[in-house]
């Protein structure tokens, strides 16, 4: 793309806000994201899949209710109908990995052969998942819970469901306020179809967040607050969505060798598609636009930002440079200018001024930001320093980009110009009017759950889930790794507070979510471990994978640290980061990370890592509250 196309002027702020009882269409449509062609100029259109009530976009509309603490109801009603016409899906399906339409009796909760049904005869199915939400489990969106347009073929969970499928779904709204986001979930095509334009913001006010200008925090309130859902993308000549699937097509992984990397044929089931270990975009998108501009006033806002990337961690920084400048490493920048991070995923926390920001997928952070700091007219980039990998930074240990390439302009996310004068609103935001973050109290079980990364049948990566043995870990054979319809090892009881250790045997940064709770992050510790053999994976459709058997896991290496500074803040995503699985002397090392969690609903939830790449190839299982 041509570096003069960068920060055009999109106006991405303050979409309109659907009011409560919503009825969501999900549907085709198509939009334009800013692609030029370059010949003659005109704008491209781009097809996409969106929610919204009468017109549906992508990202969908933004929900926003108010919560039953400042006047609204104990519950919000959105319905959710699938009106996808698609006879195929809009990007190369992978019908090698475990999805909806390939369960069957052995694989799926109800014993029936999903194997009938095909896109092409039933539709795409959909199912949406309000992440964060403390839902009941049916409205969950949870991945089995998926249904086809109309709600012909329902998933195999909804038989478990008293009184059966329904598209109507009810979301507690006695929470605290916070910044949810919603998004497509389905069962193994959870990536595509969140590729395709499934995903839109979800955001709950109460009392002292309240969104008006009134509010007793002093928060920046509209047109001062302003939310952003980030994600990346590949797009044609012609302006379609890209997704790599085929031998020969361009694209990054692991593999990568900056050129556009073709894998060996074994890793394309019957010639492709196929799926990727890792998806990284070469446009970053901000709602639905490319490298967007929006203009602002020298004053203090407020930036709600979602990550809704596949794979790609972010490490956030904001430079001023001179007016239409469009490259963040510009000779004219300035050092990263010091904003503030007030919240996350679950809600305010205890406010922390910082430069840079680790973003993980699946995350959301509340930031605020005085553009007051630099001489009016200037331009403020958001700036990305986390290359096109899963190890995007780790809390100030490596924040050297990894695999830029020169062609990419993924170091850069928008731009803020600073031309608007100053409004008469007042601008009163005071860090110290915040809360600090309590945390979640009580005693707690422990609860030791893994990473890894193995094989699939046909020698793809597969990230995998598993458990570690309770007790004393210097052991031989103390983690398990299962495949998502192994029979359920999470099995919290319901009211019961847990301290999950998430102890990570893989070489890569993994963005861990849990539905249903928010949970505080605890600390994070390296230890050492051995990799004696492998353990046998079986597959859905009755293949052989692998993954690692870790023979021991000797000691601690090294005392706990955190949590980080911005994780004083209730969270459902914590990164898992690595640790040296190659060490040049000595065991290779992992690392663990601690969180506590309350489980208070009872039902059939999930976790996963929230790289889409790694959920839909299974590295998700069920969470089963009982
Ligand atoms: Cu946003 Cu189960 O995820
Ligand atoms: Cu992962």
């Amino acid at each position: 793309l041509d570096p003069a196309f960068l920060f055009k002027d999109f106006s991405v702020g303050g979409q309109p806000a659907m009011n409560p009882n919503f009825n969501v269409r999900i549907t085709e449509t198509e939009q334009q994201t800013g692609l030029i062609q370059p010949s003659n100029r005109k704008k491209l259109w781009t097809q996409v899949w969106g929610y919204g009530s009468r017109t549906v976009s992508w990202p969908g509309q933004t929900i926003q209710v108010v919560n039953s603490s400042a006047g609204g109801a104990e519950e919000a009603l959105v319905r959710w109908s699938n009106e996808l016409r698609s006879k195929s899906h809009l990007l190369p399906l992978d019908t090698n990995v475990h999805w909806c339409y390939s369960l069957h009796g052995d694989n799926s909760a109800n014993g029936v052969d999903y194997r009938a049904f095909s896109i092409k005869n039933n539709g795409v199915p959909i199912s949406t998942h309000l992440h964060g939400a403390n839902s009941d489990f049916q409205f969950d969106g949870n991945p089995e819970f998926f249904y086809s347009p109309g709600g012909k073929v329902t998933g195999p969970q909804w038989d478990f469901v008293p009184g059966g499928f329904t598209d109507h779904f009810r979301y507690n709204n006695t929470v605290p306020a916070c910044q949810l986001w919603y998004h497509d979930h389905a069962l193994g095509i959870t990536r595509l179809n969140v590729y395709a334009g499934l995903a839109g913001q979800y955001i709950i006010r109460d009392q002292f967040d309240t969104g008006l200008s009134s509010n007793p925090l002093g928060l920046p309130a509209y047109p001062y607050e302003l939310a952003y859902l980030v994600q990346d993308r590949m797009f044609t000549e012609k302006g379609a969505l890209f997704y790599p699937a085929f031998p020969g097509d361009p694209f990054y992984d692991d593999f990568i060798t900056g050129e556009g990397v073709i894998l060996p044929p074994e890793h394309f089931p019957n010639g492709g598609p196929t799926a990727l270990a890792e998806f990284f975009g070469d446009h970053i998108v901000v709602n639905g636009k490319i490298w967007p501009k929006a203009n602002v006033e020298p004053r203090h806002y407020r930036l709600r930002l979602v990550n809704g990337c596949d794979s790609r961690f972010m490490v956030l920084q904001f430079v001023a440079v001179a007016a239409n400048v469009t490259d963040p490493n510009h000779s004219s920048a300035g050092a990263p200018l010091p904003f503030w991070v007030i919240g996350s995923d679950q809600g305010l926390g205890t406010p922390r001024e910082t430069d840079t920001l680790v973003f993980e997928p699946g995350g959301r952070y509340d930031v605020v930001l005085d553009f007051s700091q630099v001489p009016f007219g200037s331009r403020v980039i958001m700036k990305n320093l986390g290359g096109d990998s899963p190890f995007g930074g780790a809390f100030g240990a490596d924040l050297a980009p990894e695999d830029l390439f020169d062609d990419r302009q993924t170091d850069r996310v928008m731009a803020f110009d600073v031309v608007k004068p100053k409004s008469g609103v007042a601008d009163n935001f005071q860090p110290q009017l915040l809360p600090d973050y309590a945390g979640v109290s009580g005693s707690a079980t422990v609860r030791r759950v893994a990473l890894f990364e193995g094989n699939d049948g046909f020698g793809r990566l597969q990230p995998l889930l598993g458990t570690v043995k309770s007790g004393n870990l210097n052991t031989t054979n103390v983690a398990t790794a299962y495949a998502w319809f192994q029979p359920t090892t999470e099995l919290p009881s319901l009211d019961g507070t847990e301290v999950w250790e998430i102890y990570n045997f893989t070489a890569d940064a993994h963005p861990v979510h849990l539905h249903l709770v928010n949970f505080e992050i605890l600390d994070r510790q390296v230890f050492e471990y051995q990799v004696t053999g492998s353990q046998m994976i079986p597959q859905h459709d009755g293949m052989m994978g692998e993954a690692p058997e870790i023979s021991f896991i000797k000691h601690f290496s090294a005392a706990p640290v955190g949590p980080e500074y911005f994780q004083a803040a209730p969270k459902d995503m914590v990164t898992a980061l690595p640790g040296n699985p190659e060490p040049e002397s000595g065991n290779p090392t992992g690392q663990v990370v601690r969180i506590k969690a309350r489980f208070n609903k009872r039902g059939q939830y999930v976790w996963h890592c929230h790289i889409l790449s790694h959920e839909d190839h299974e590295m998700m299982r069920i969470l089963q509250v009982t």
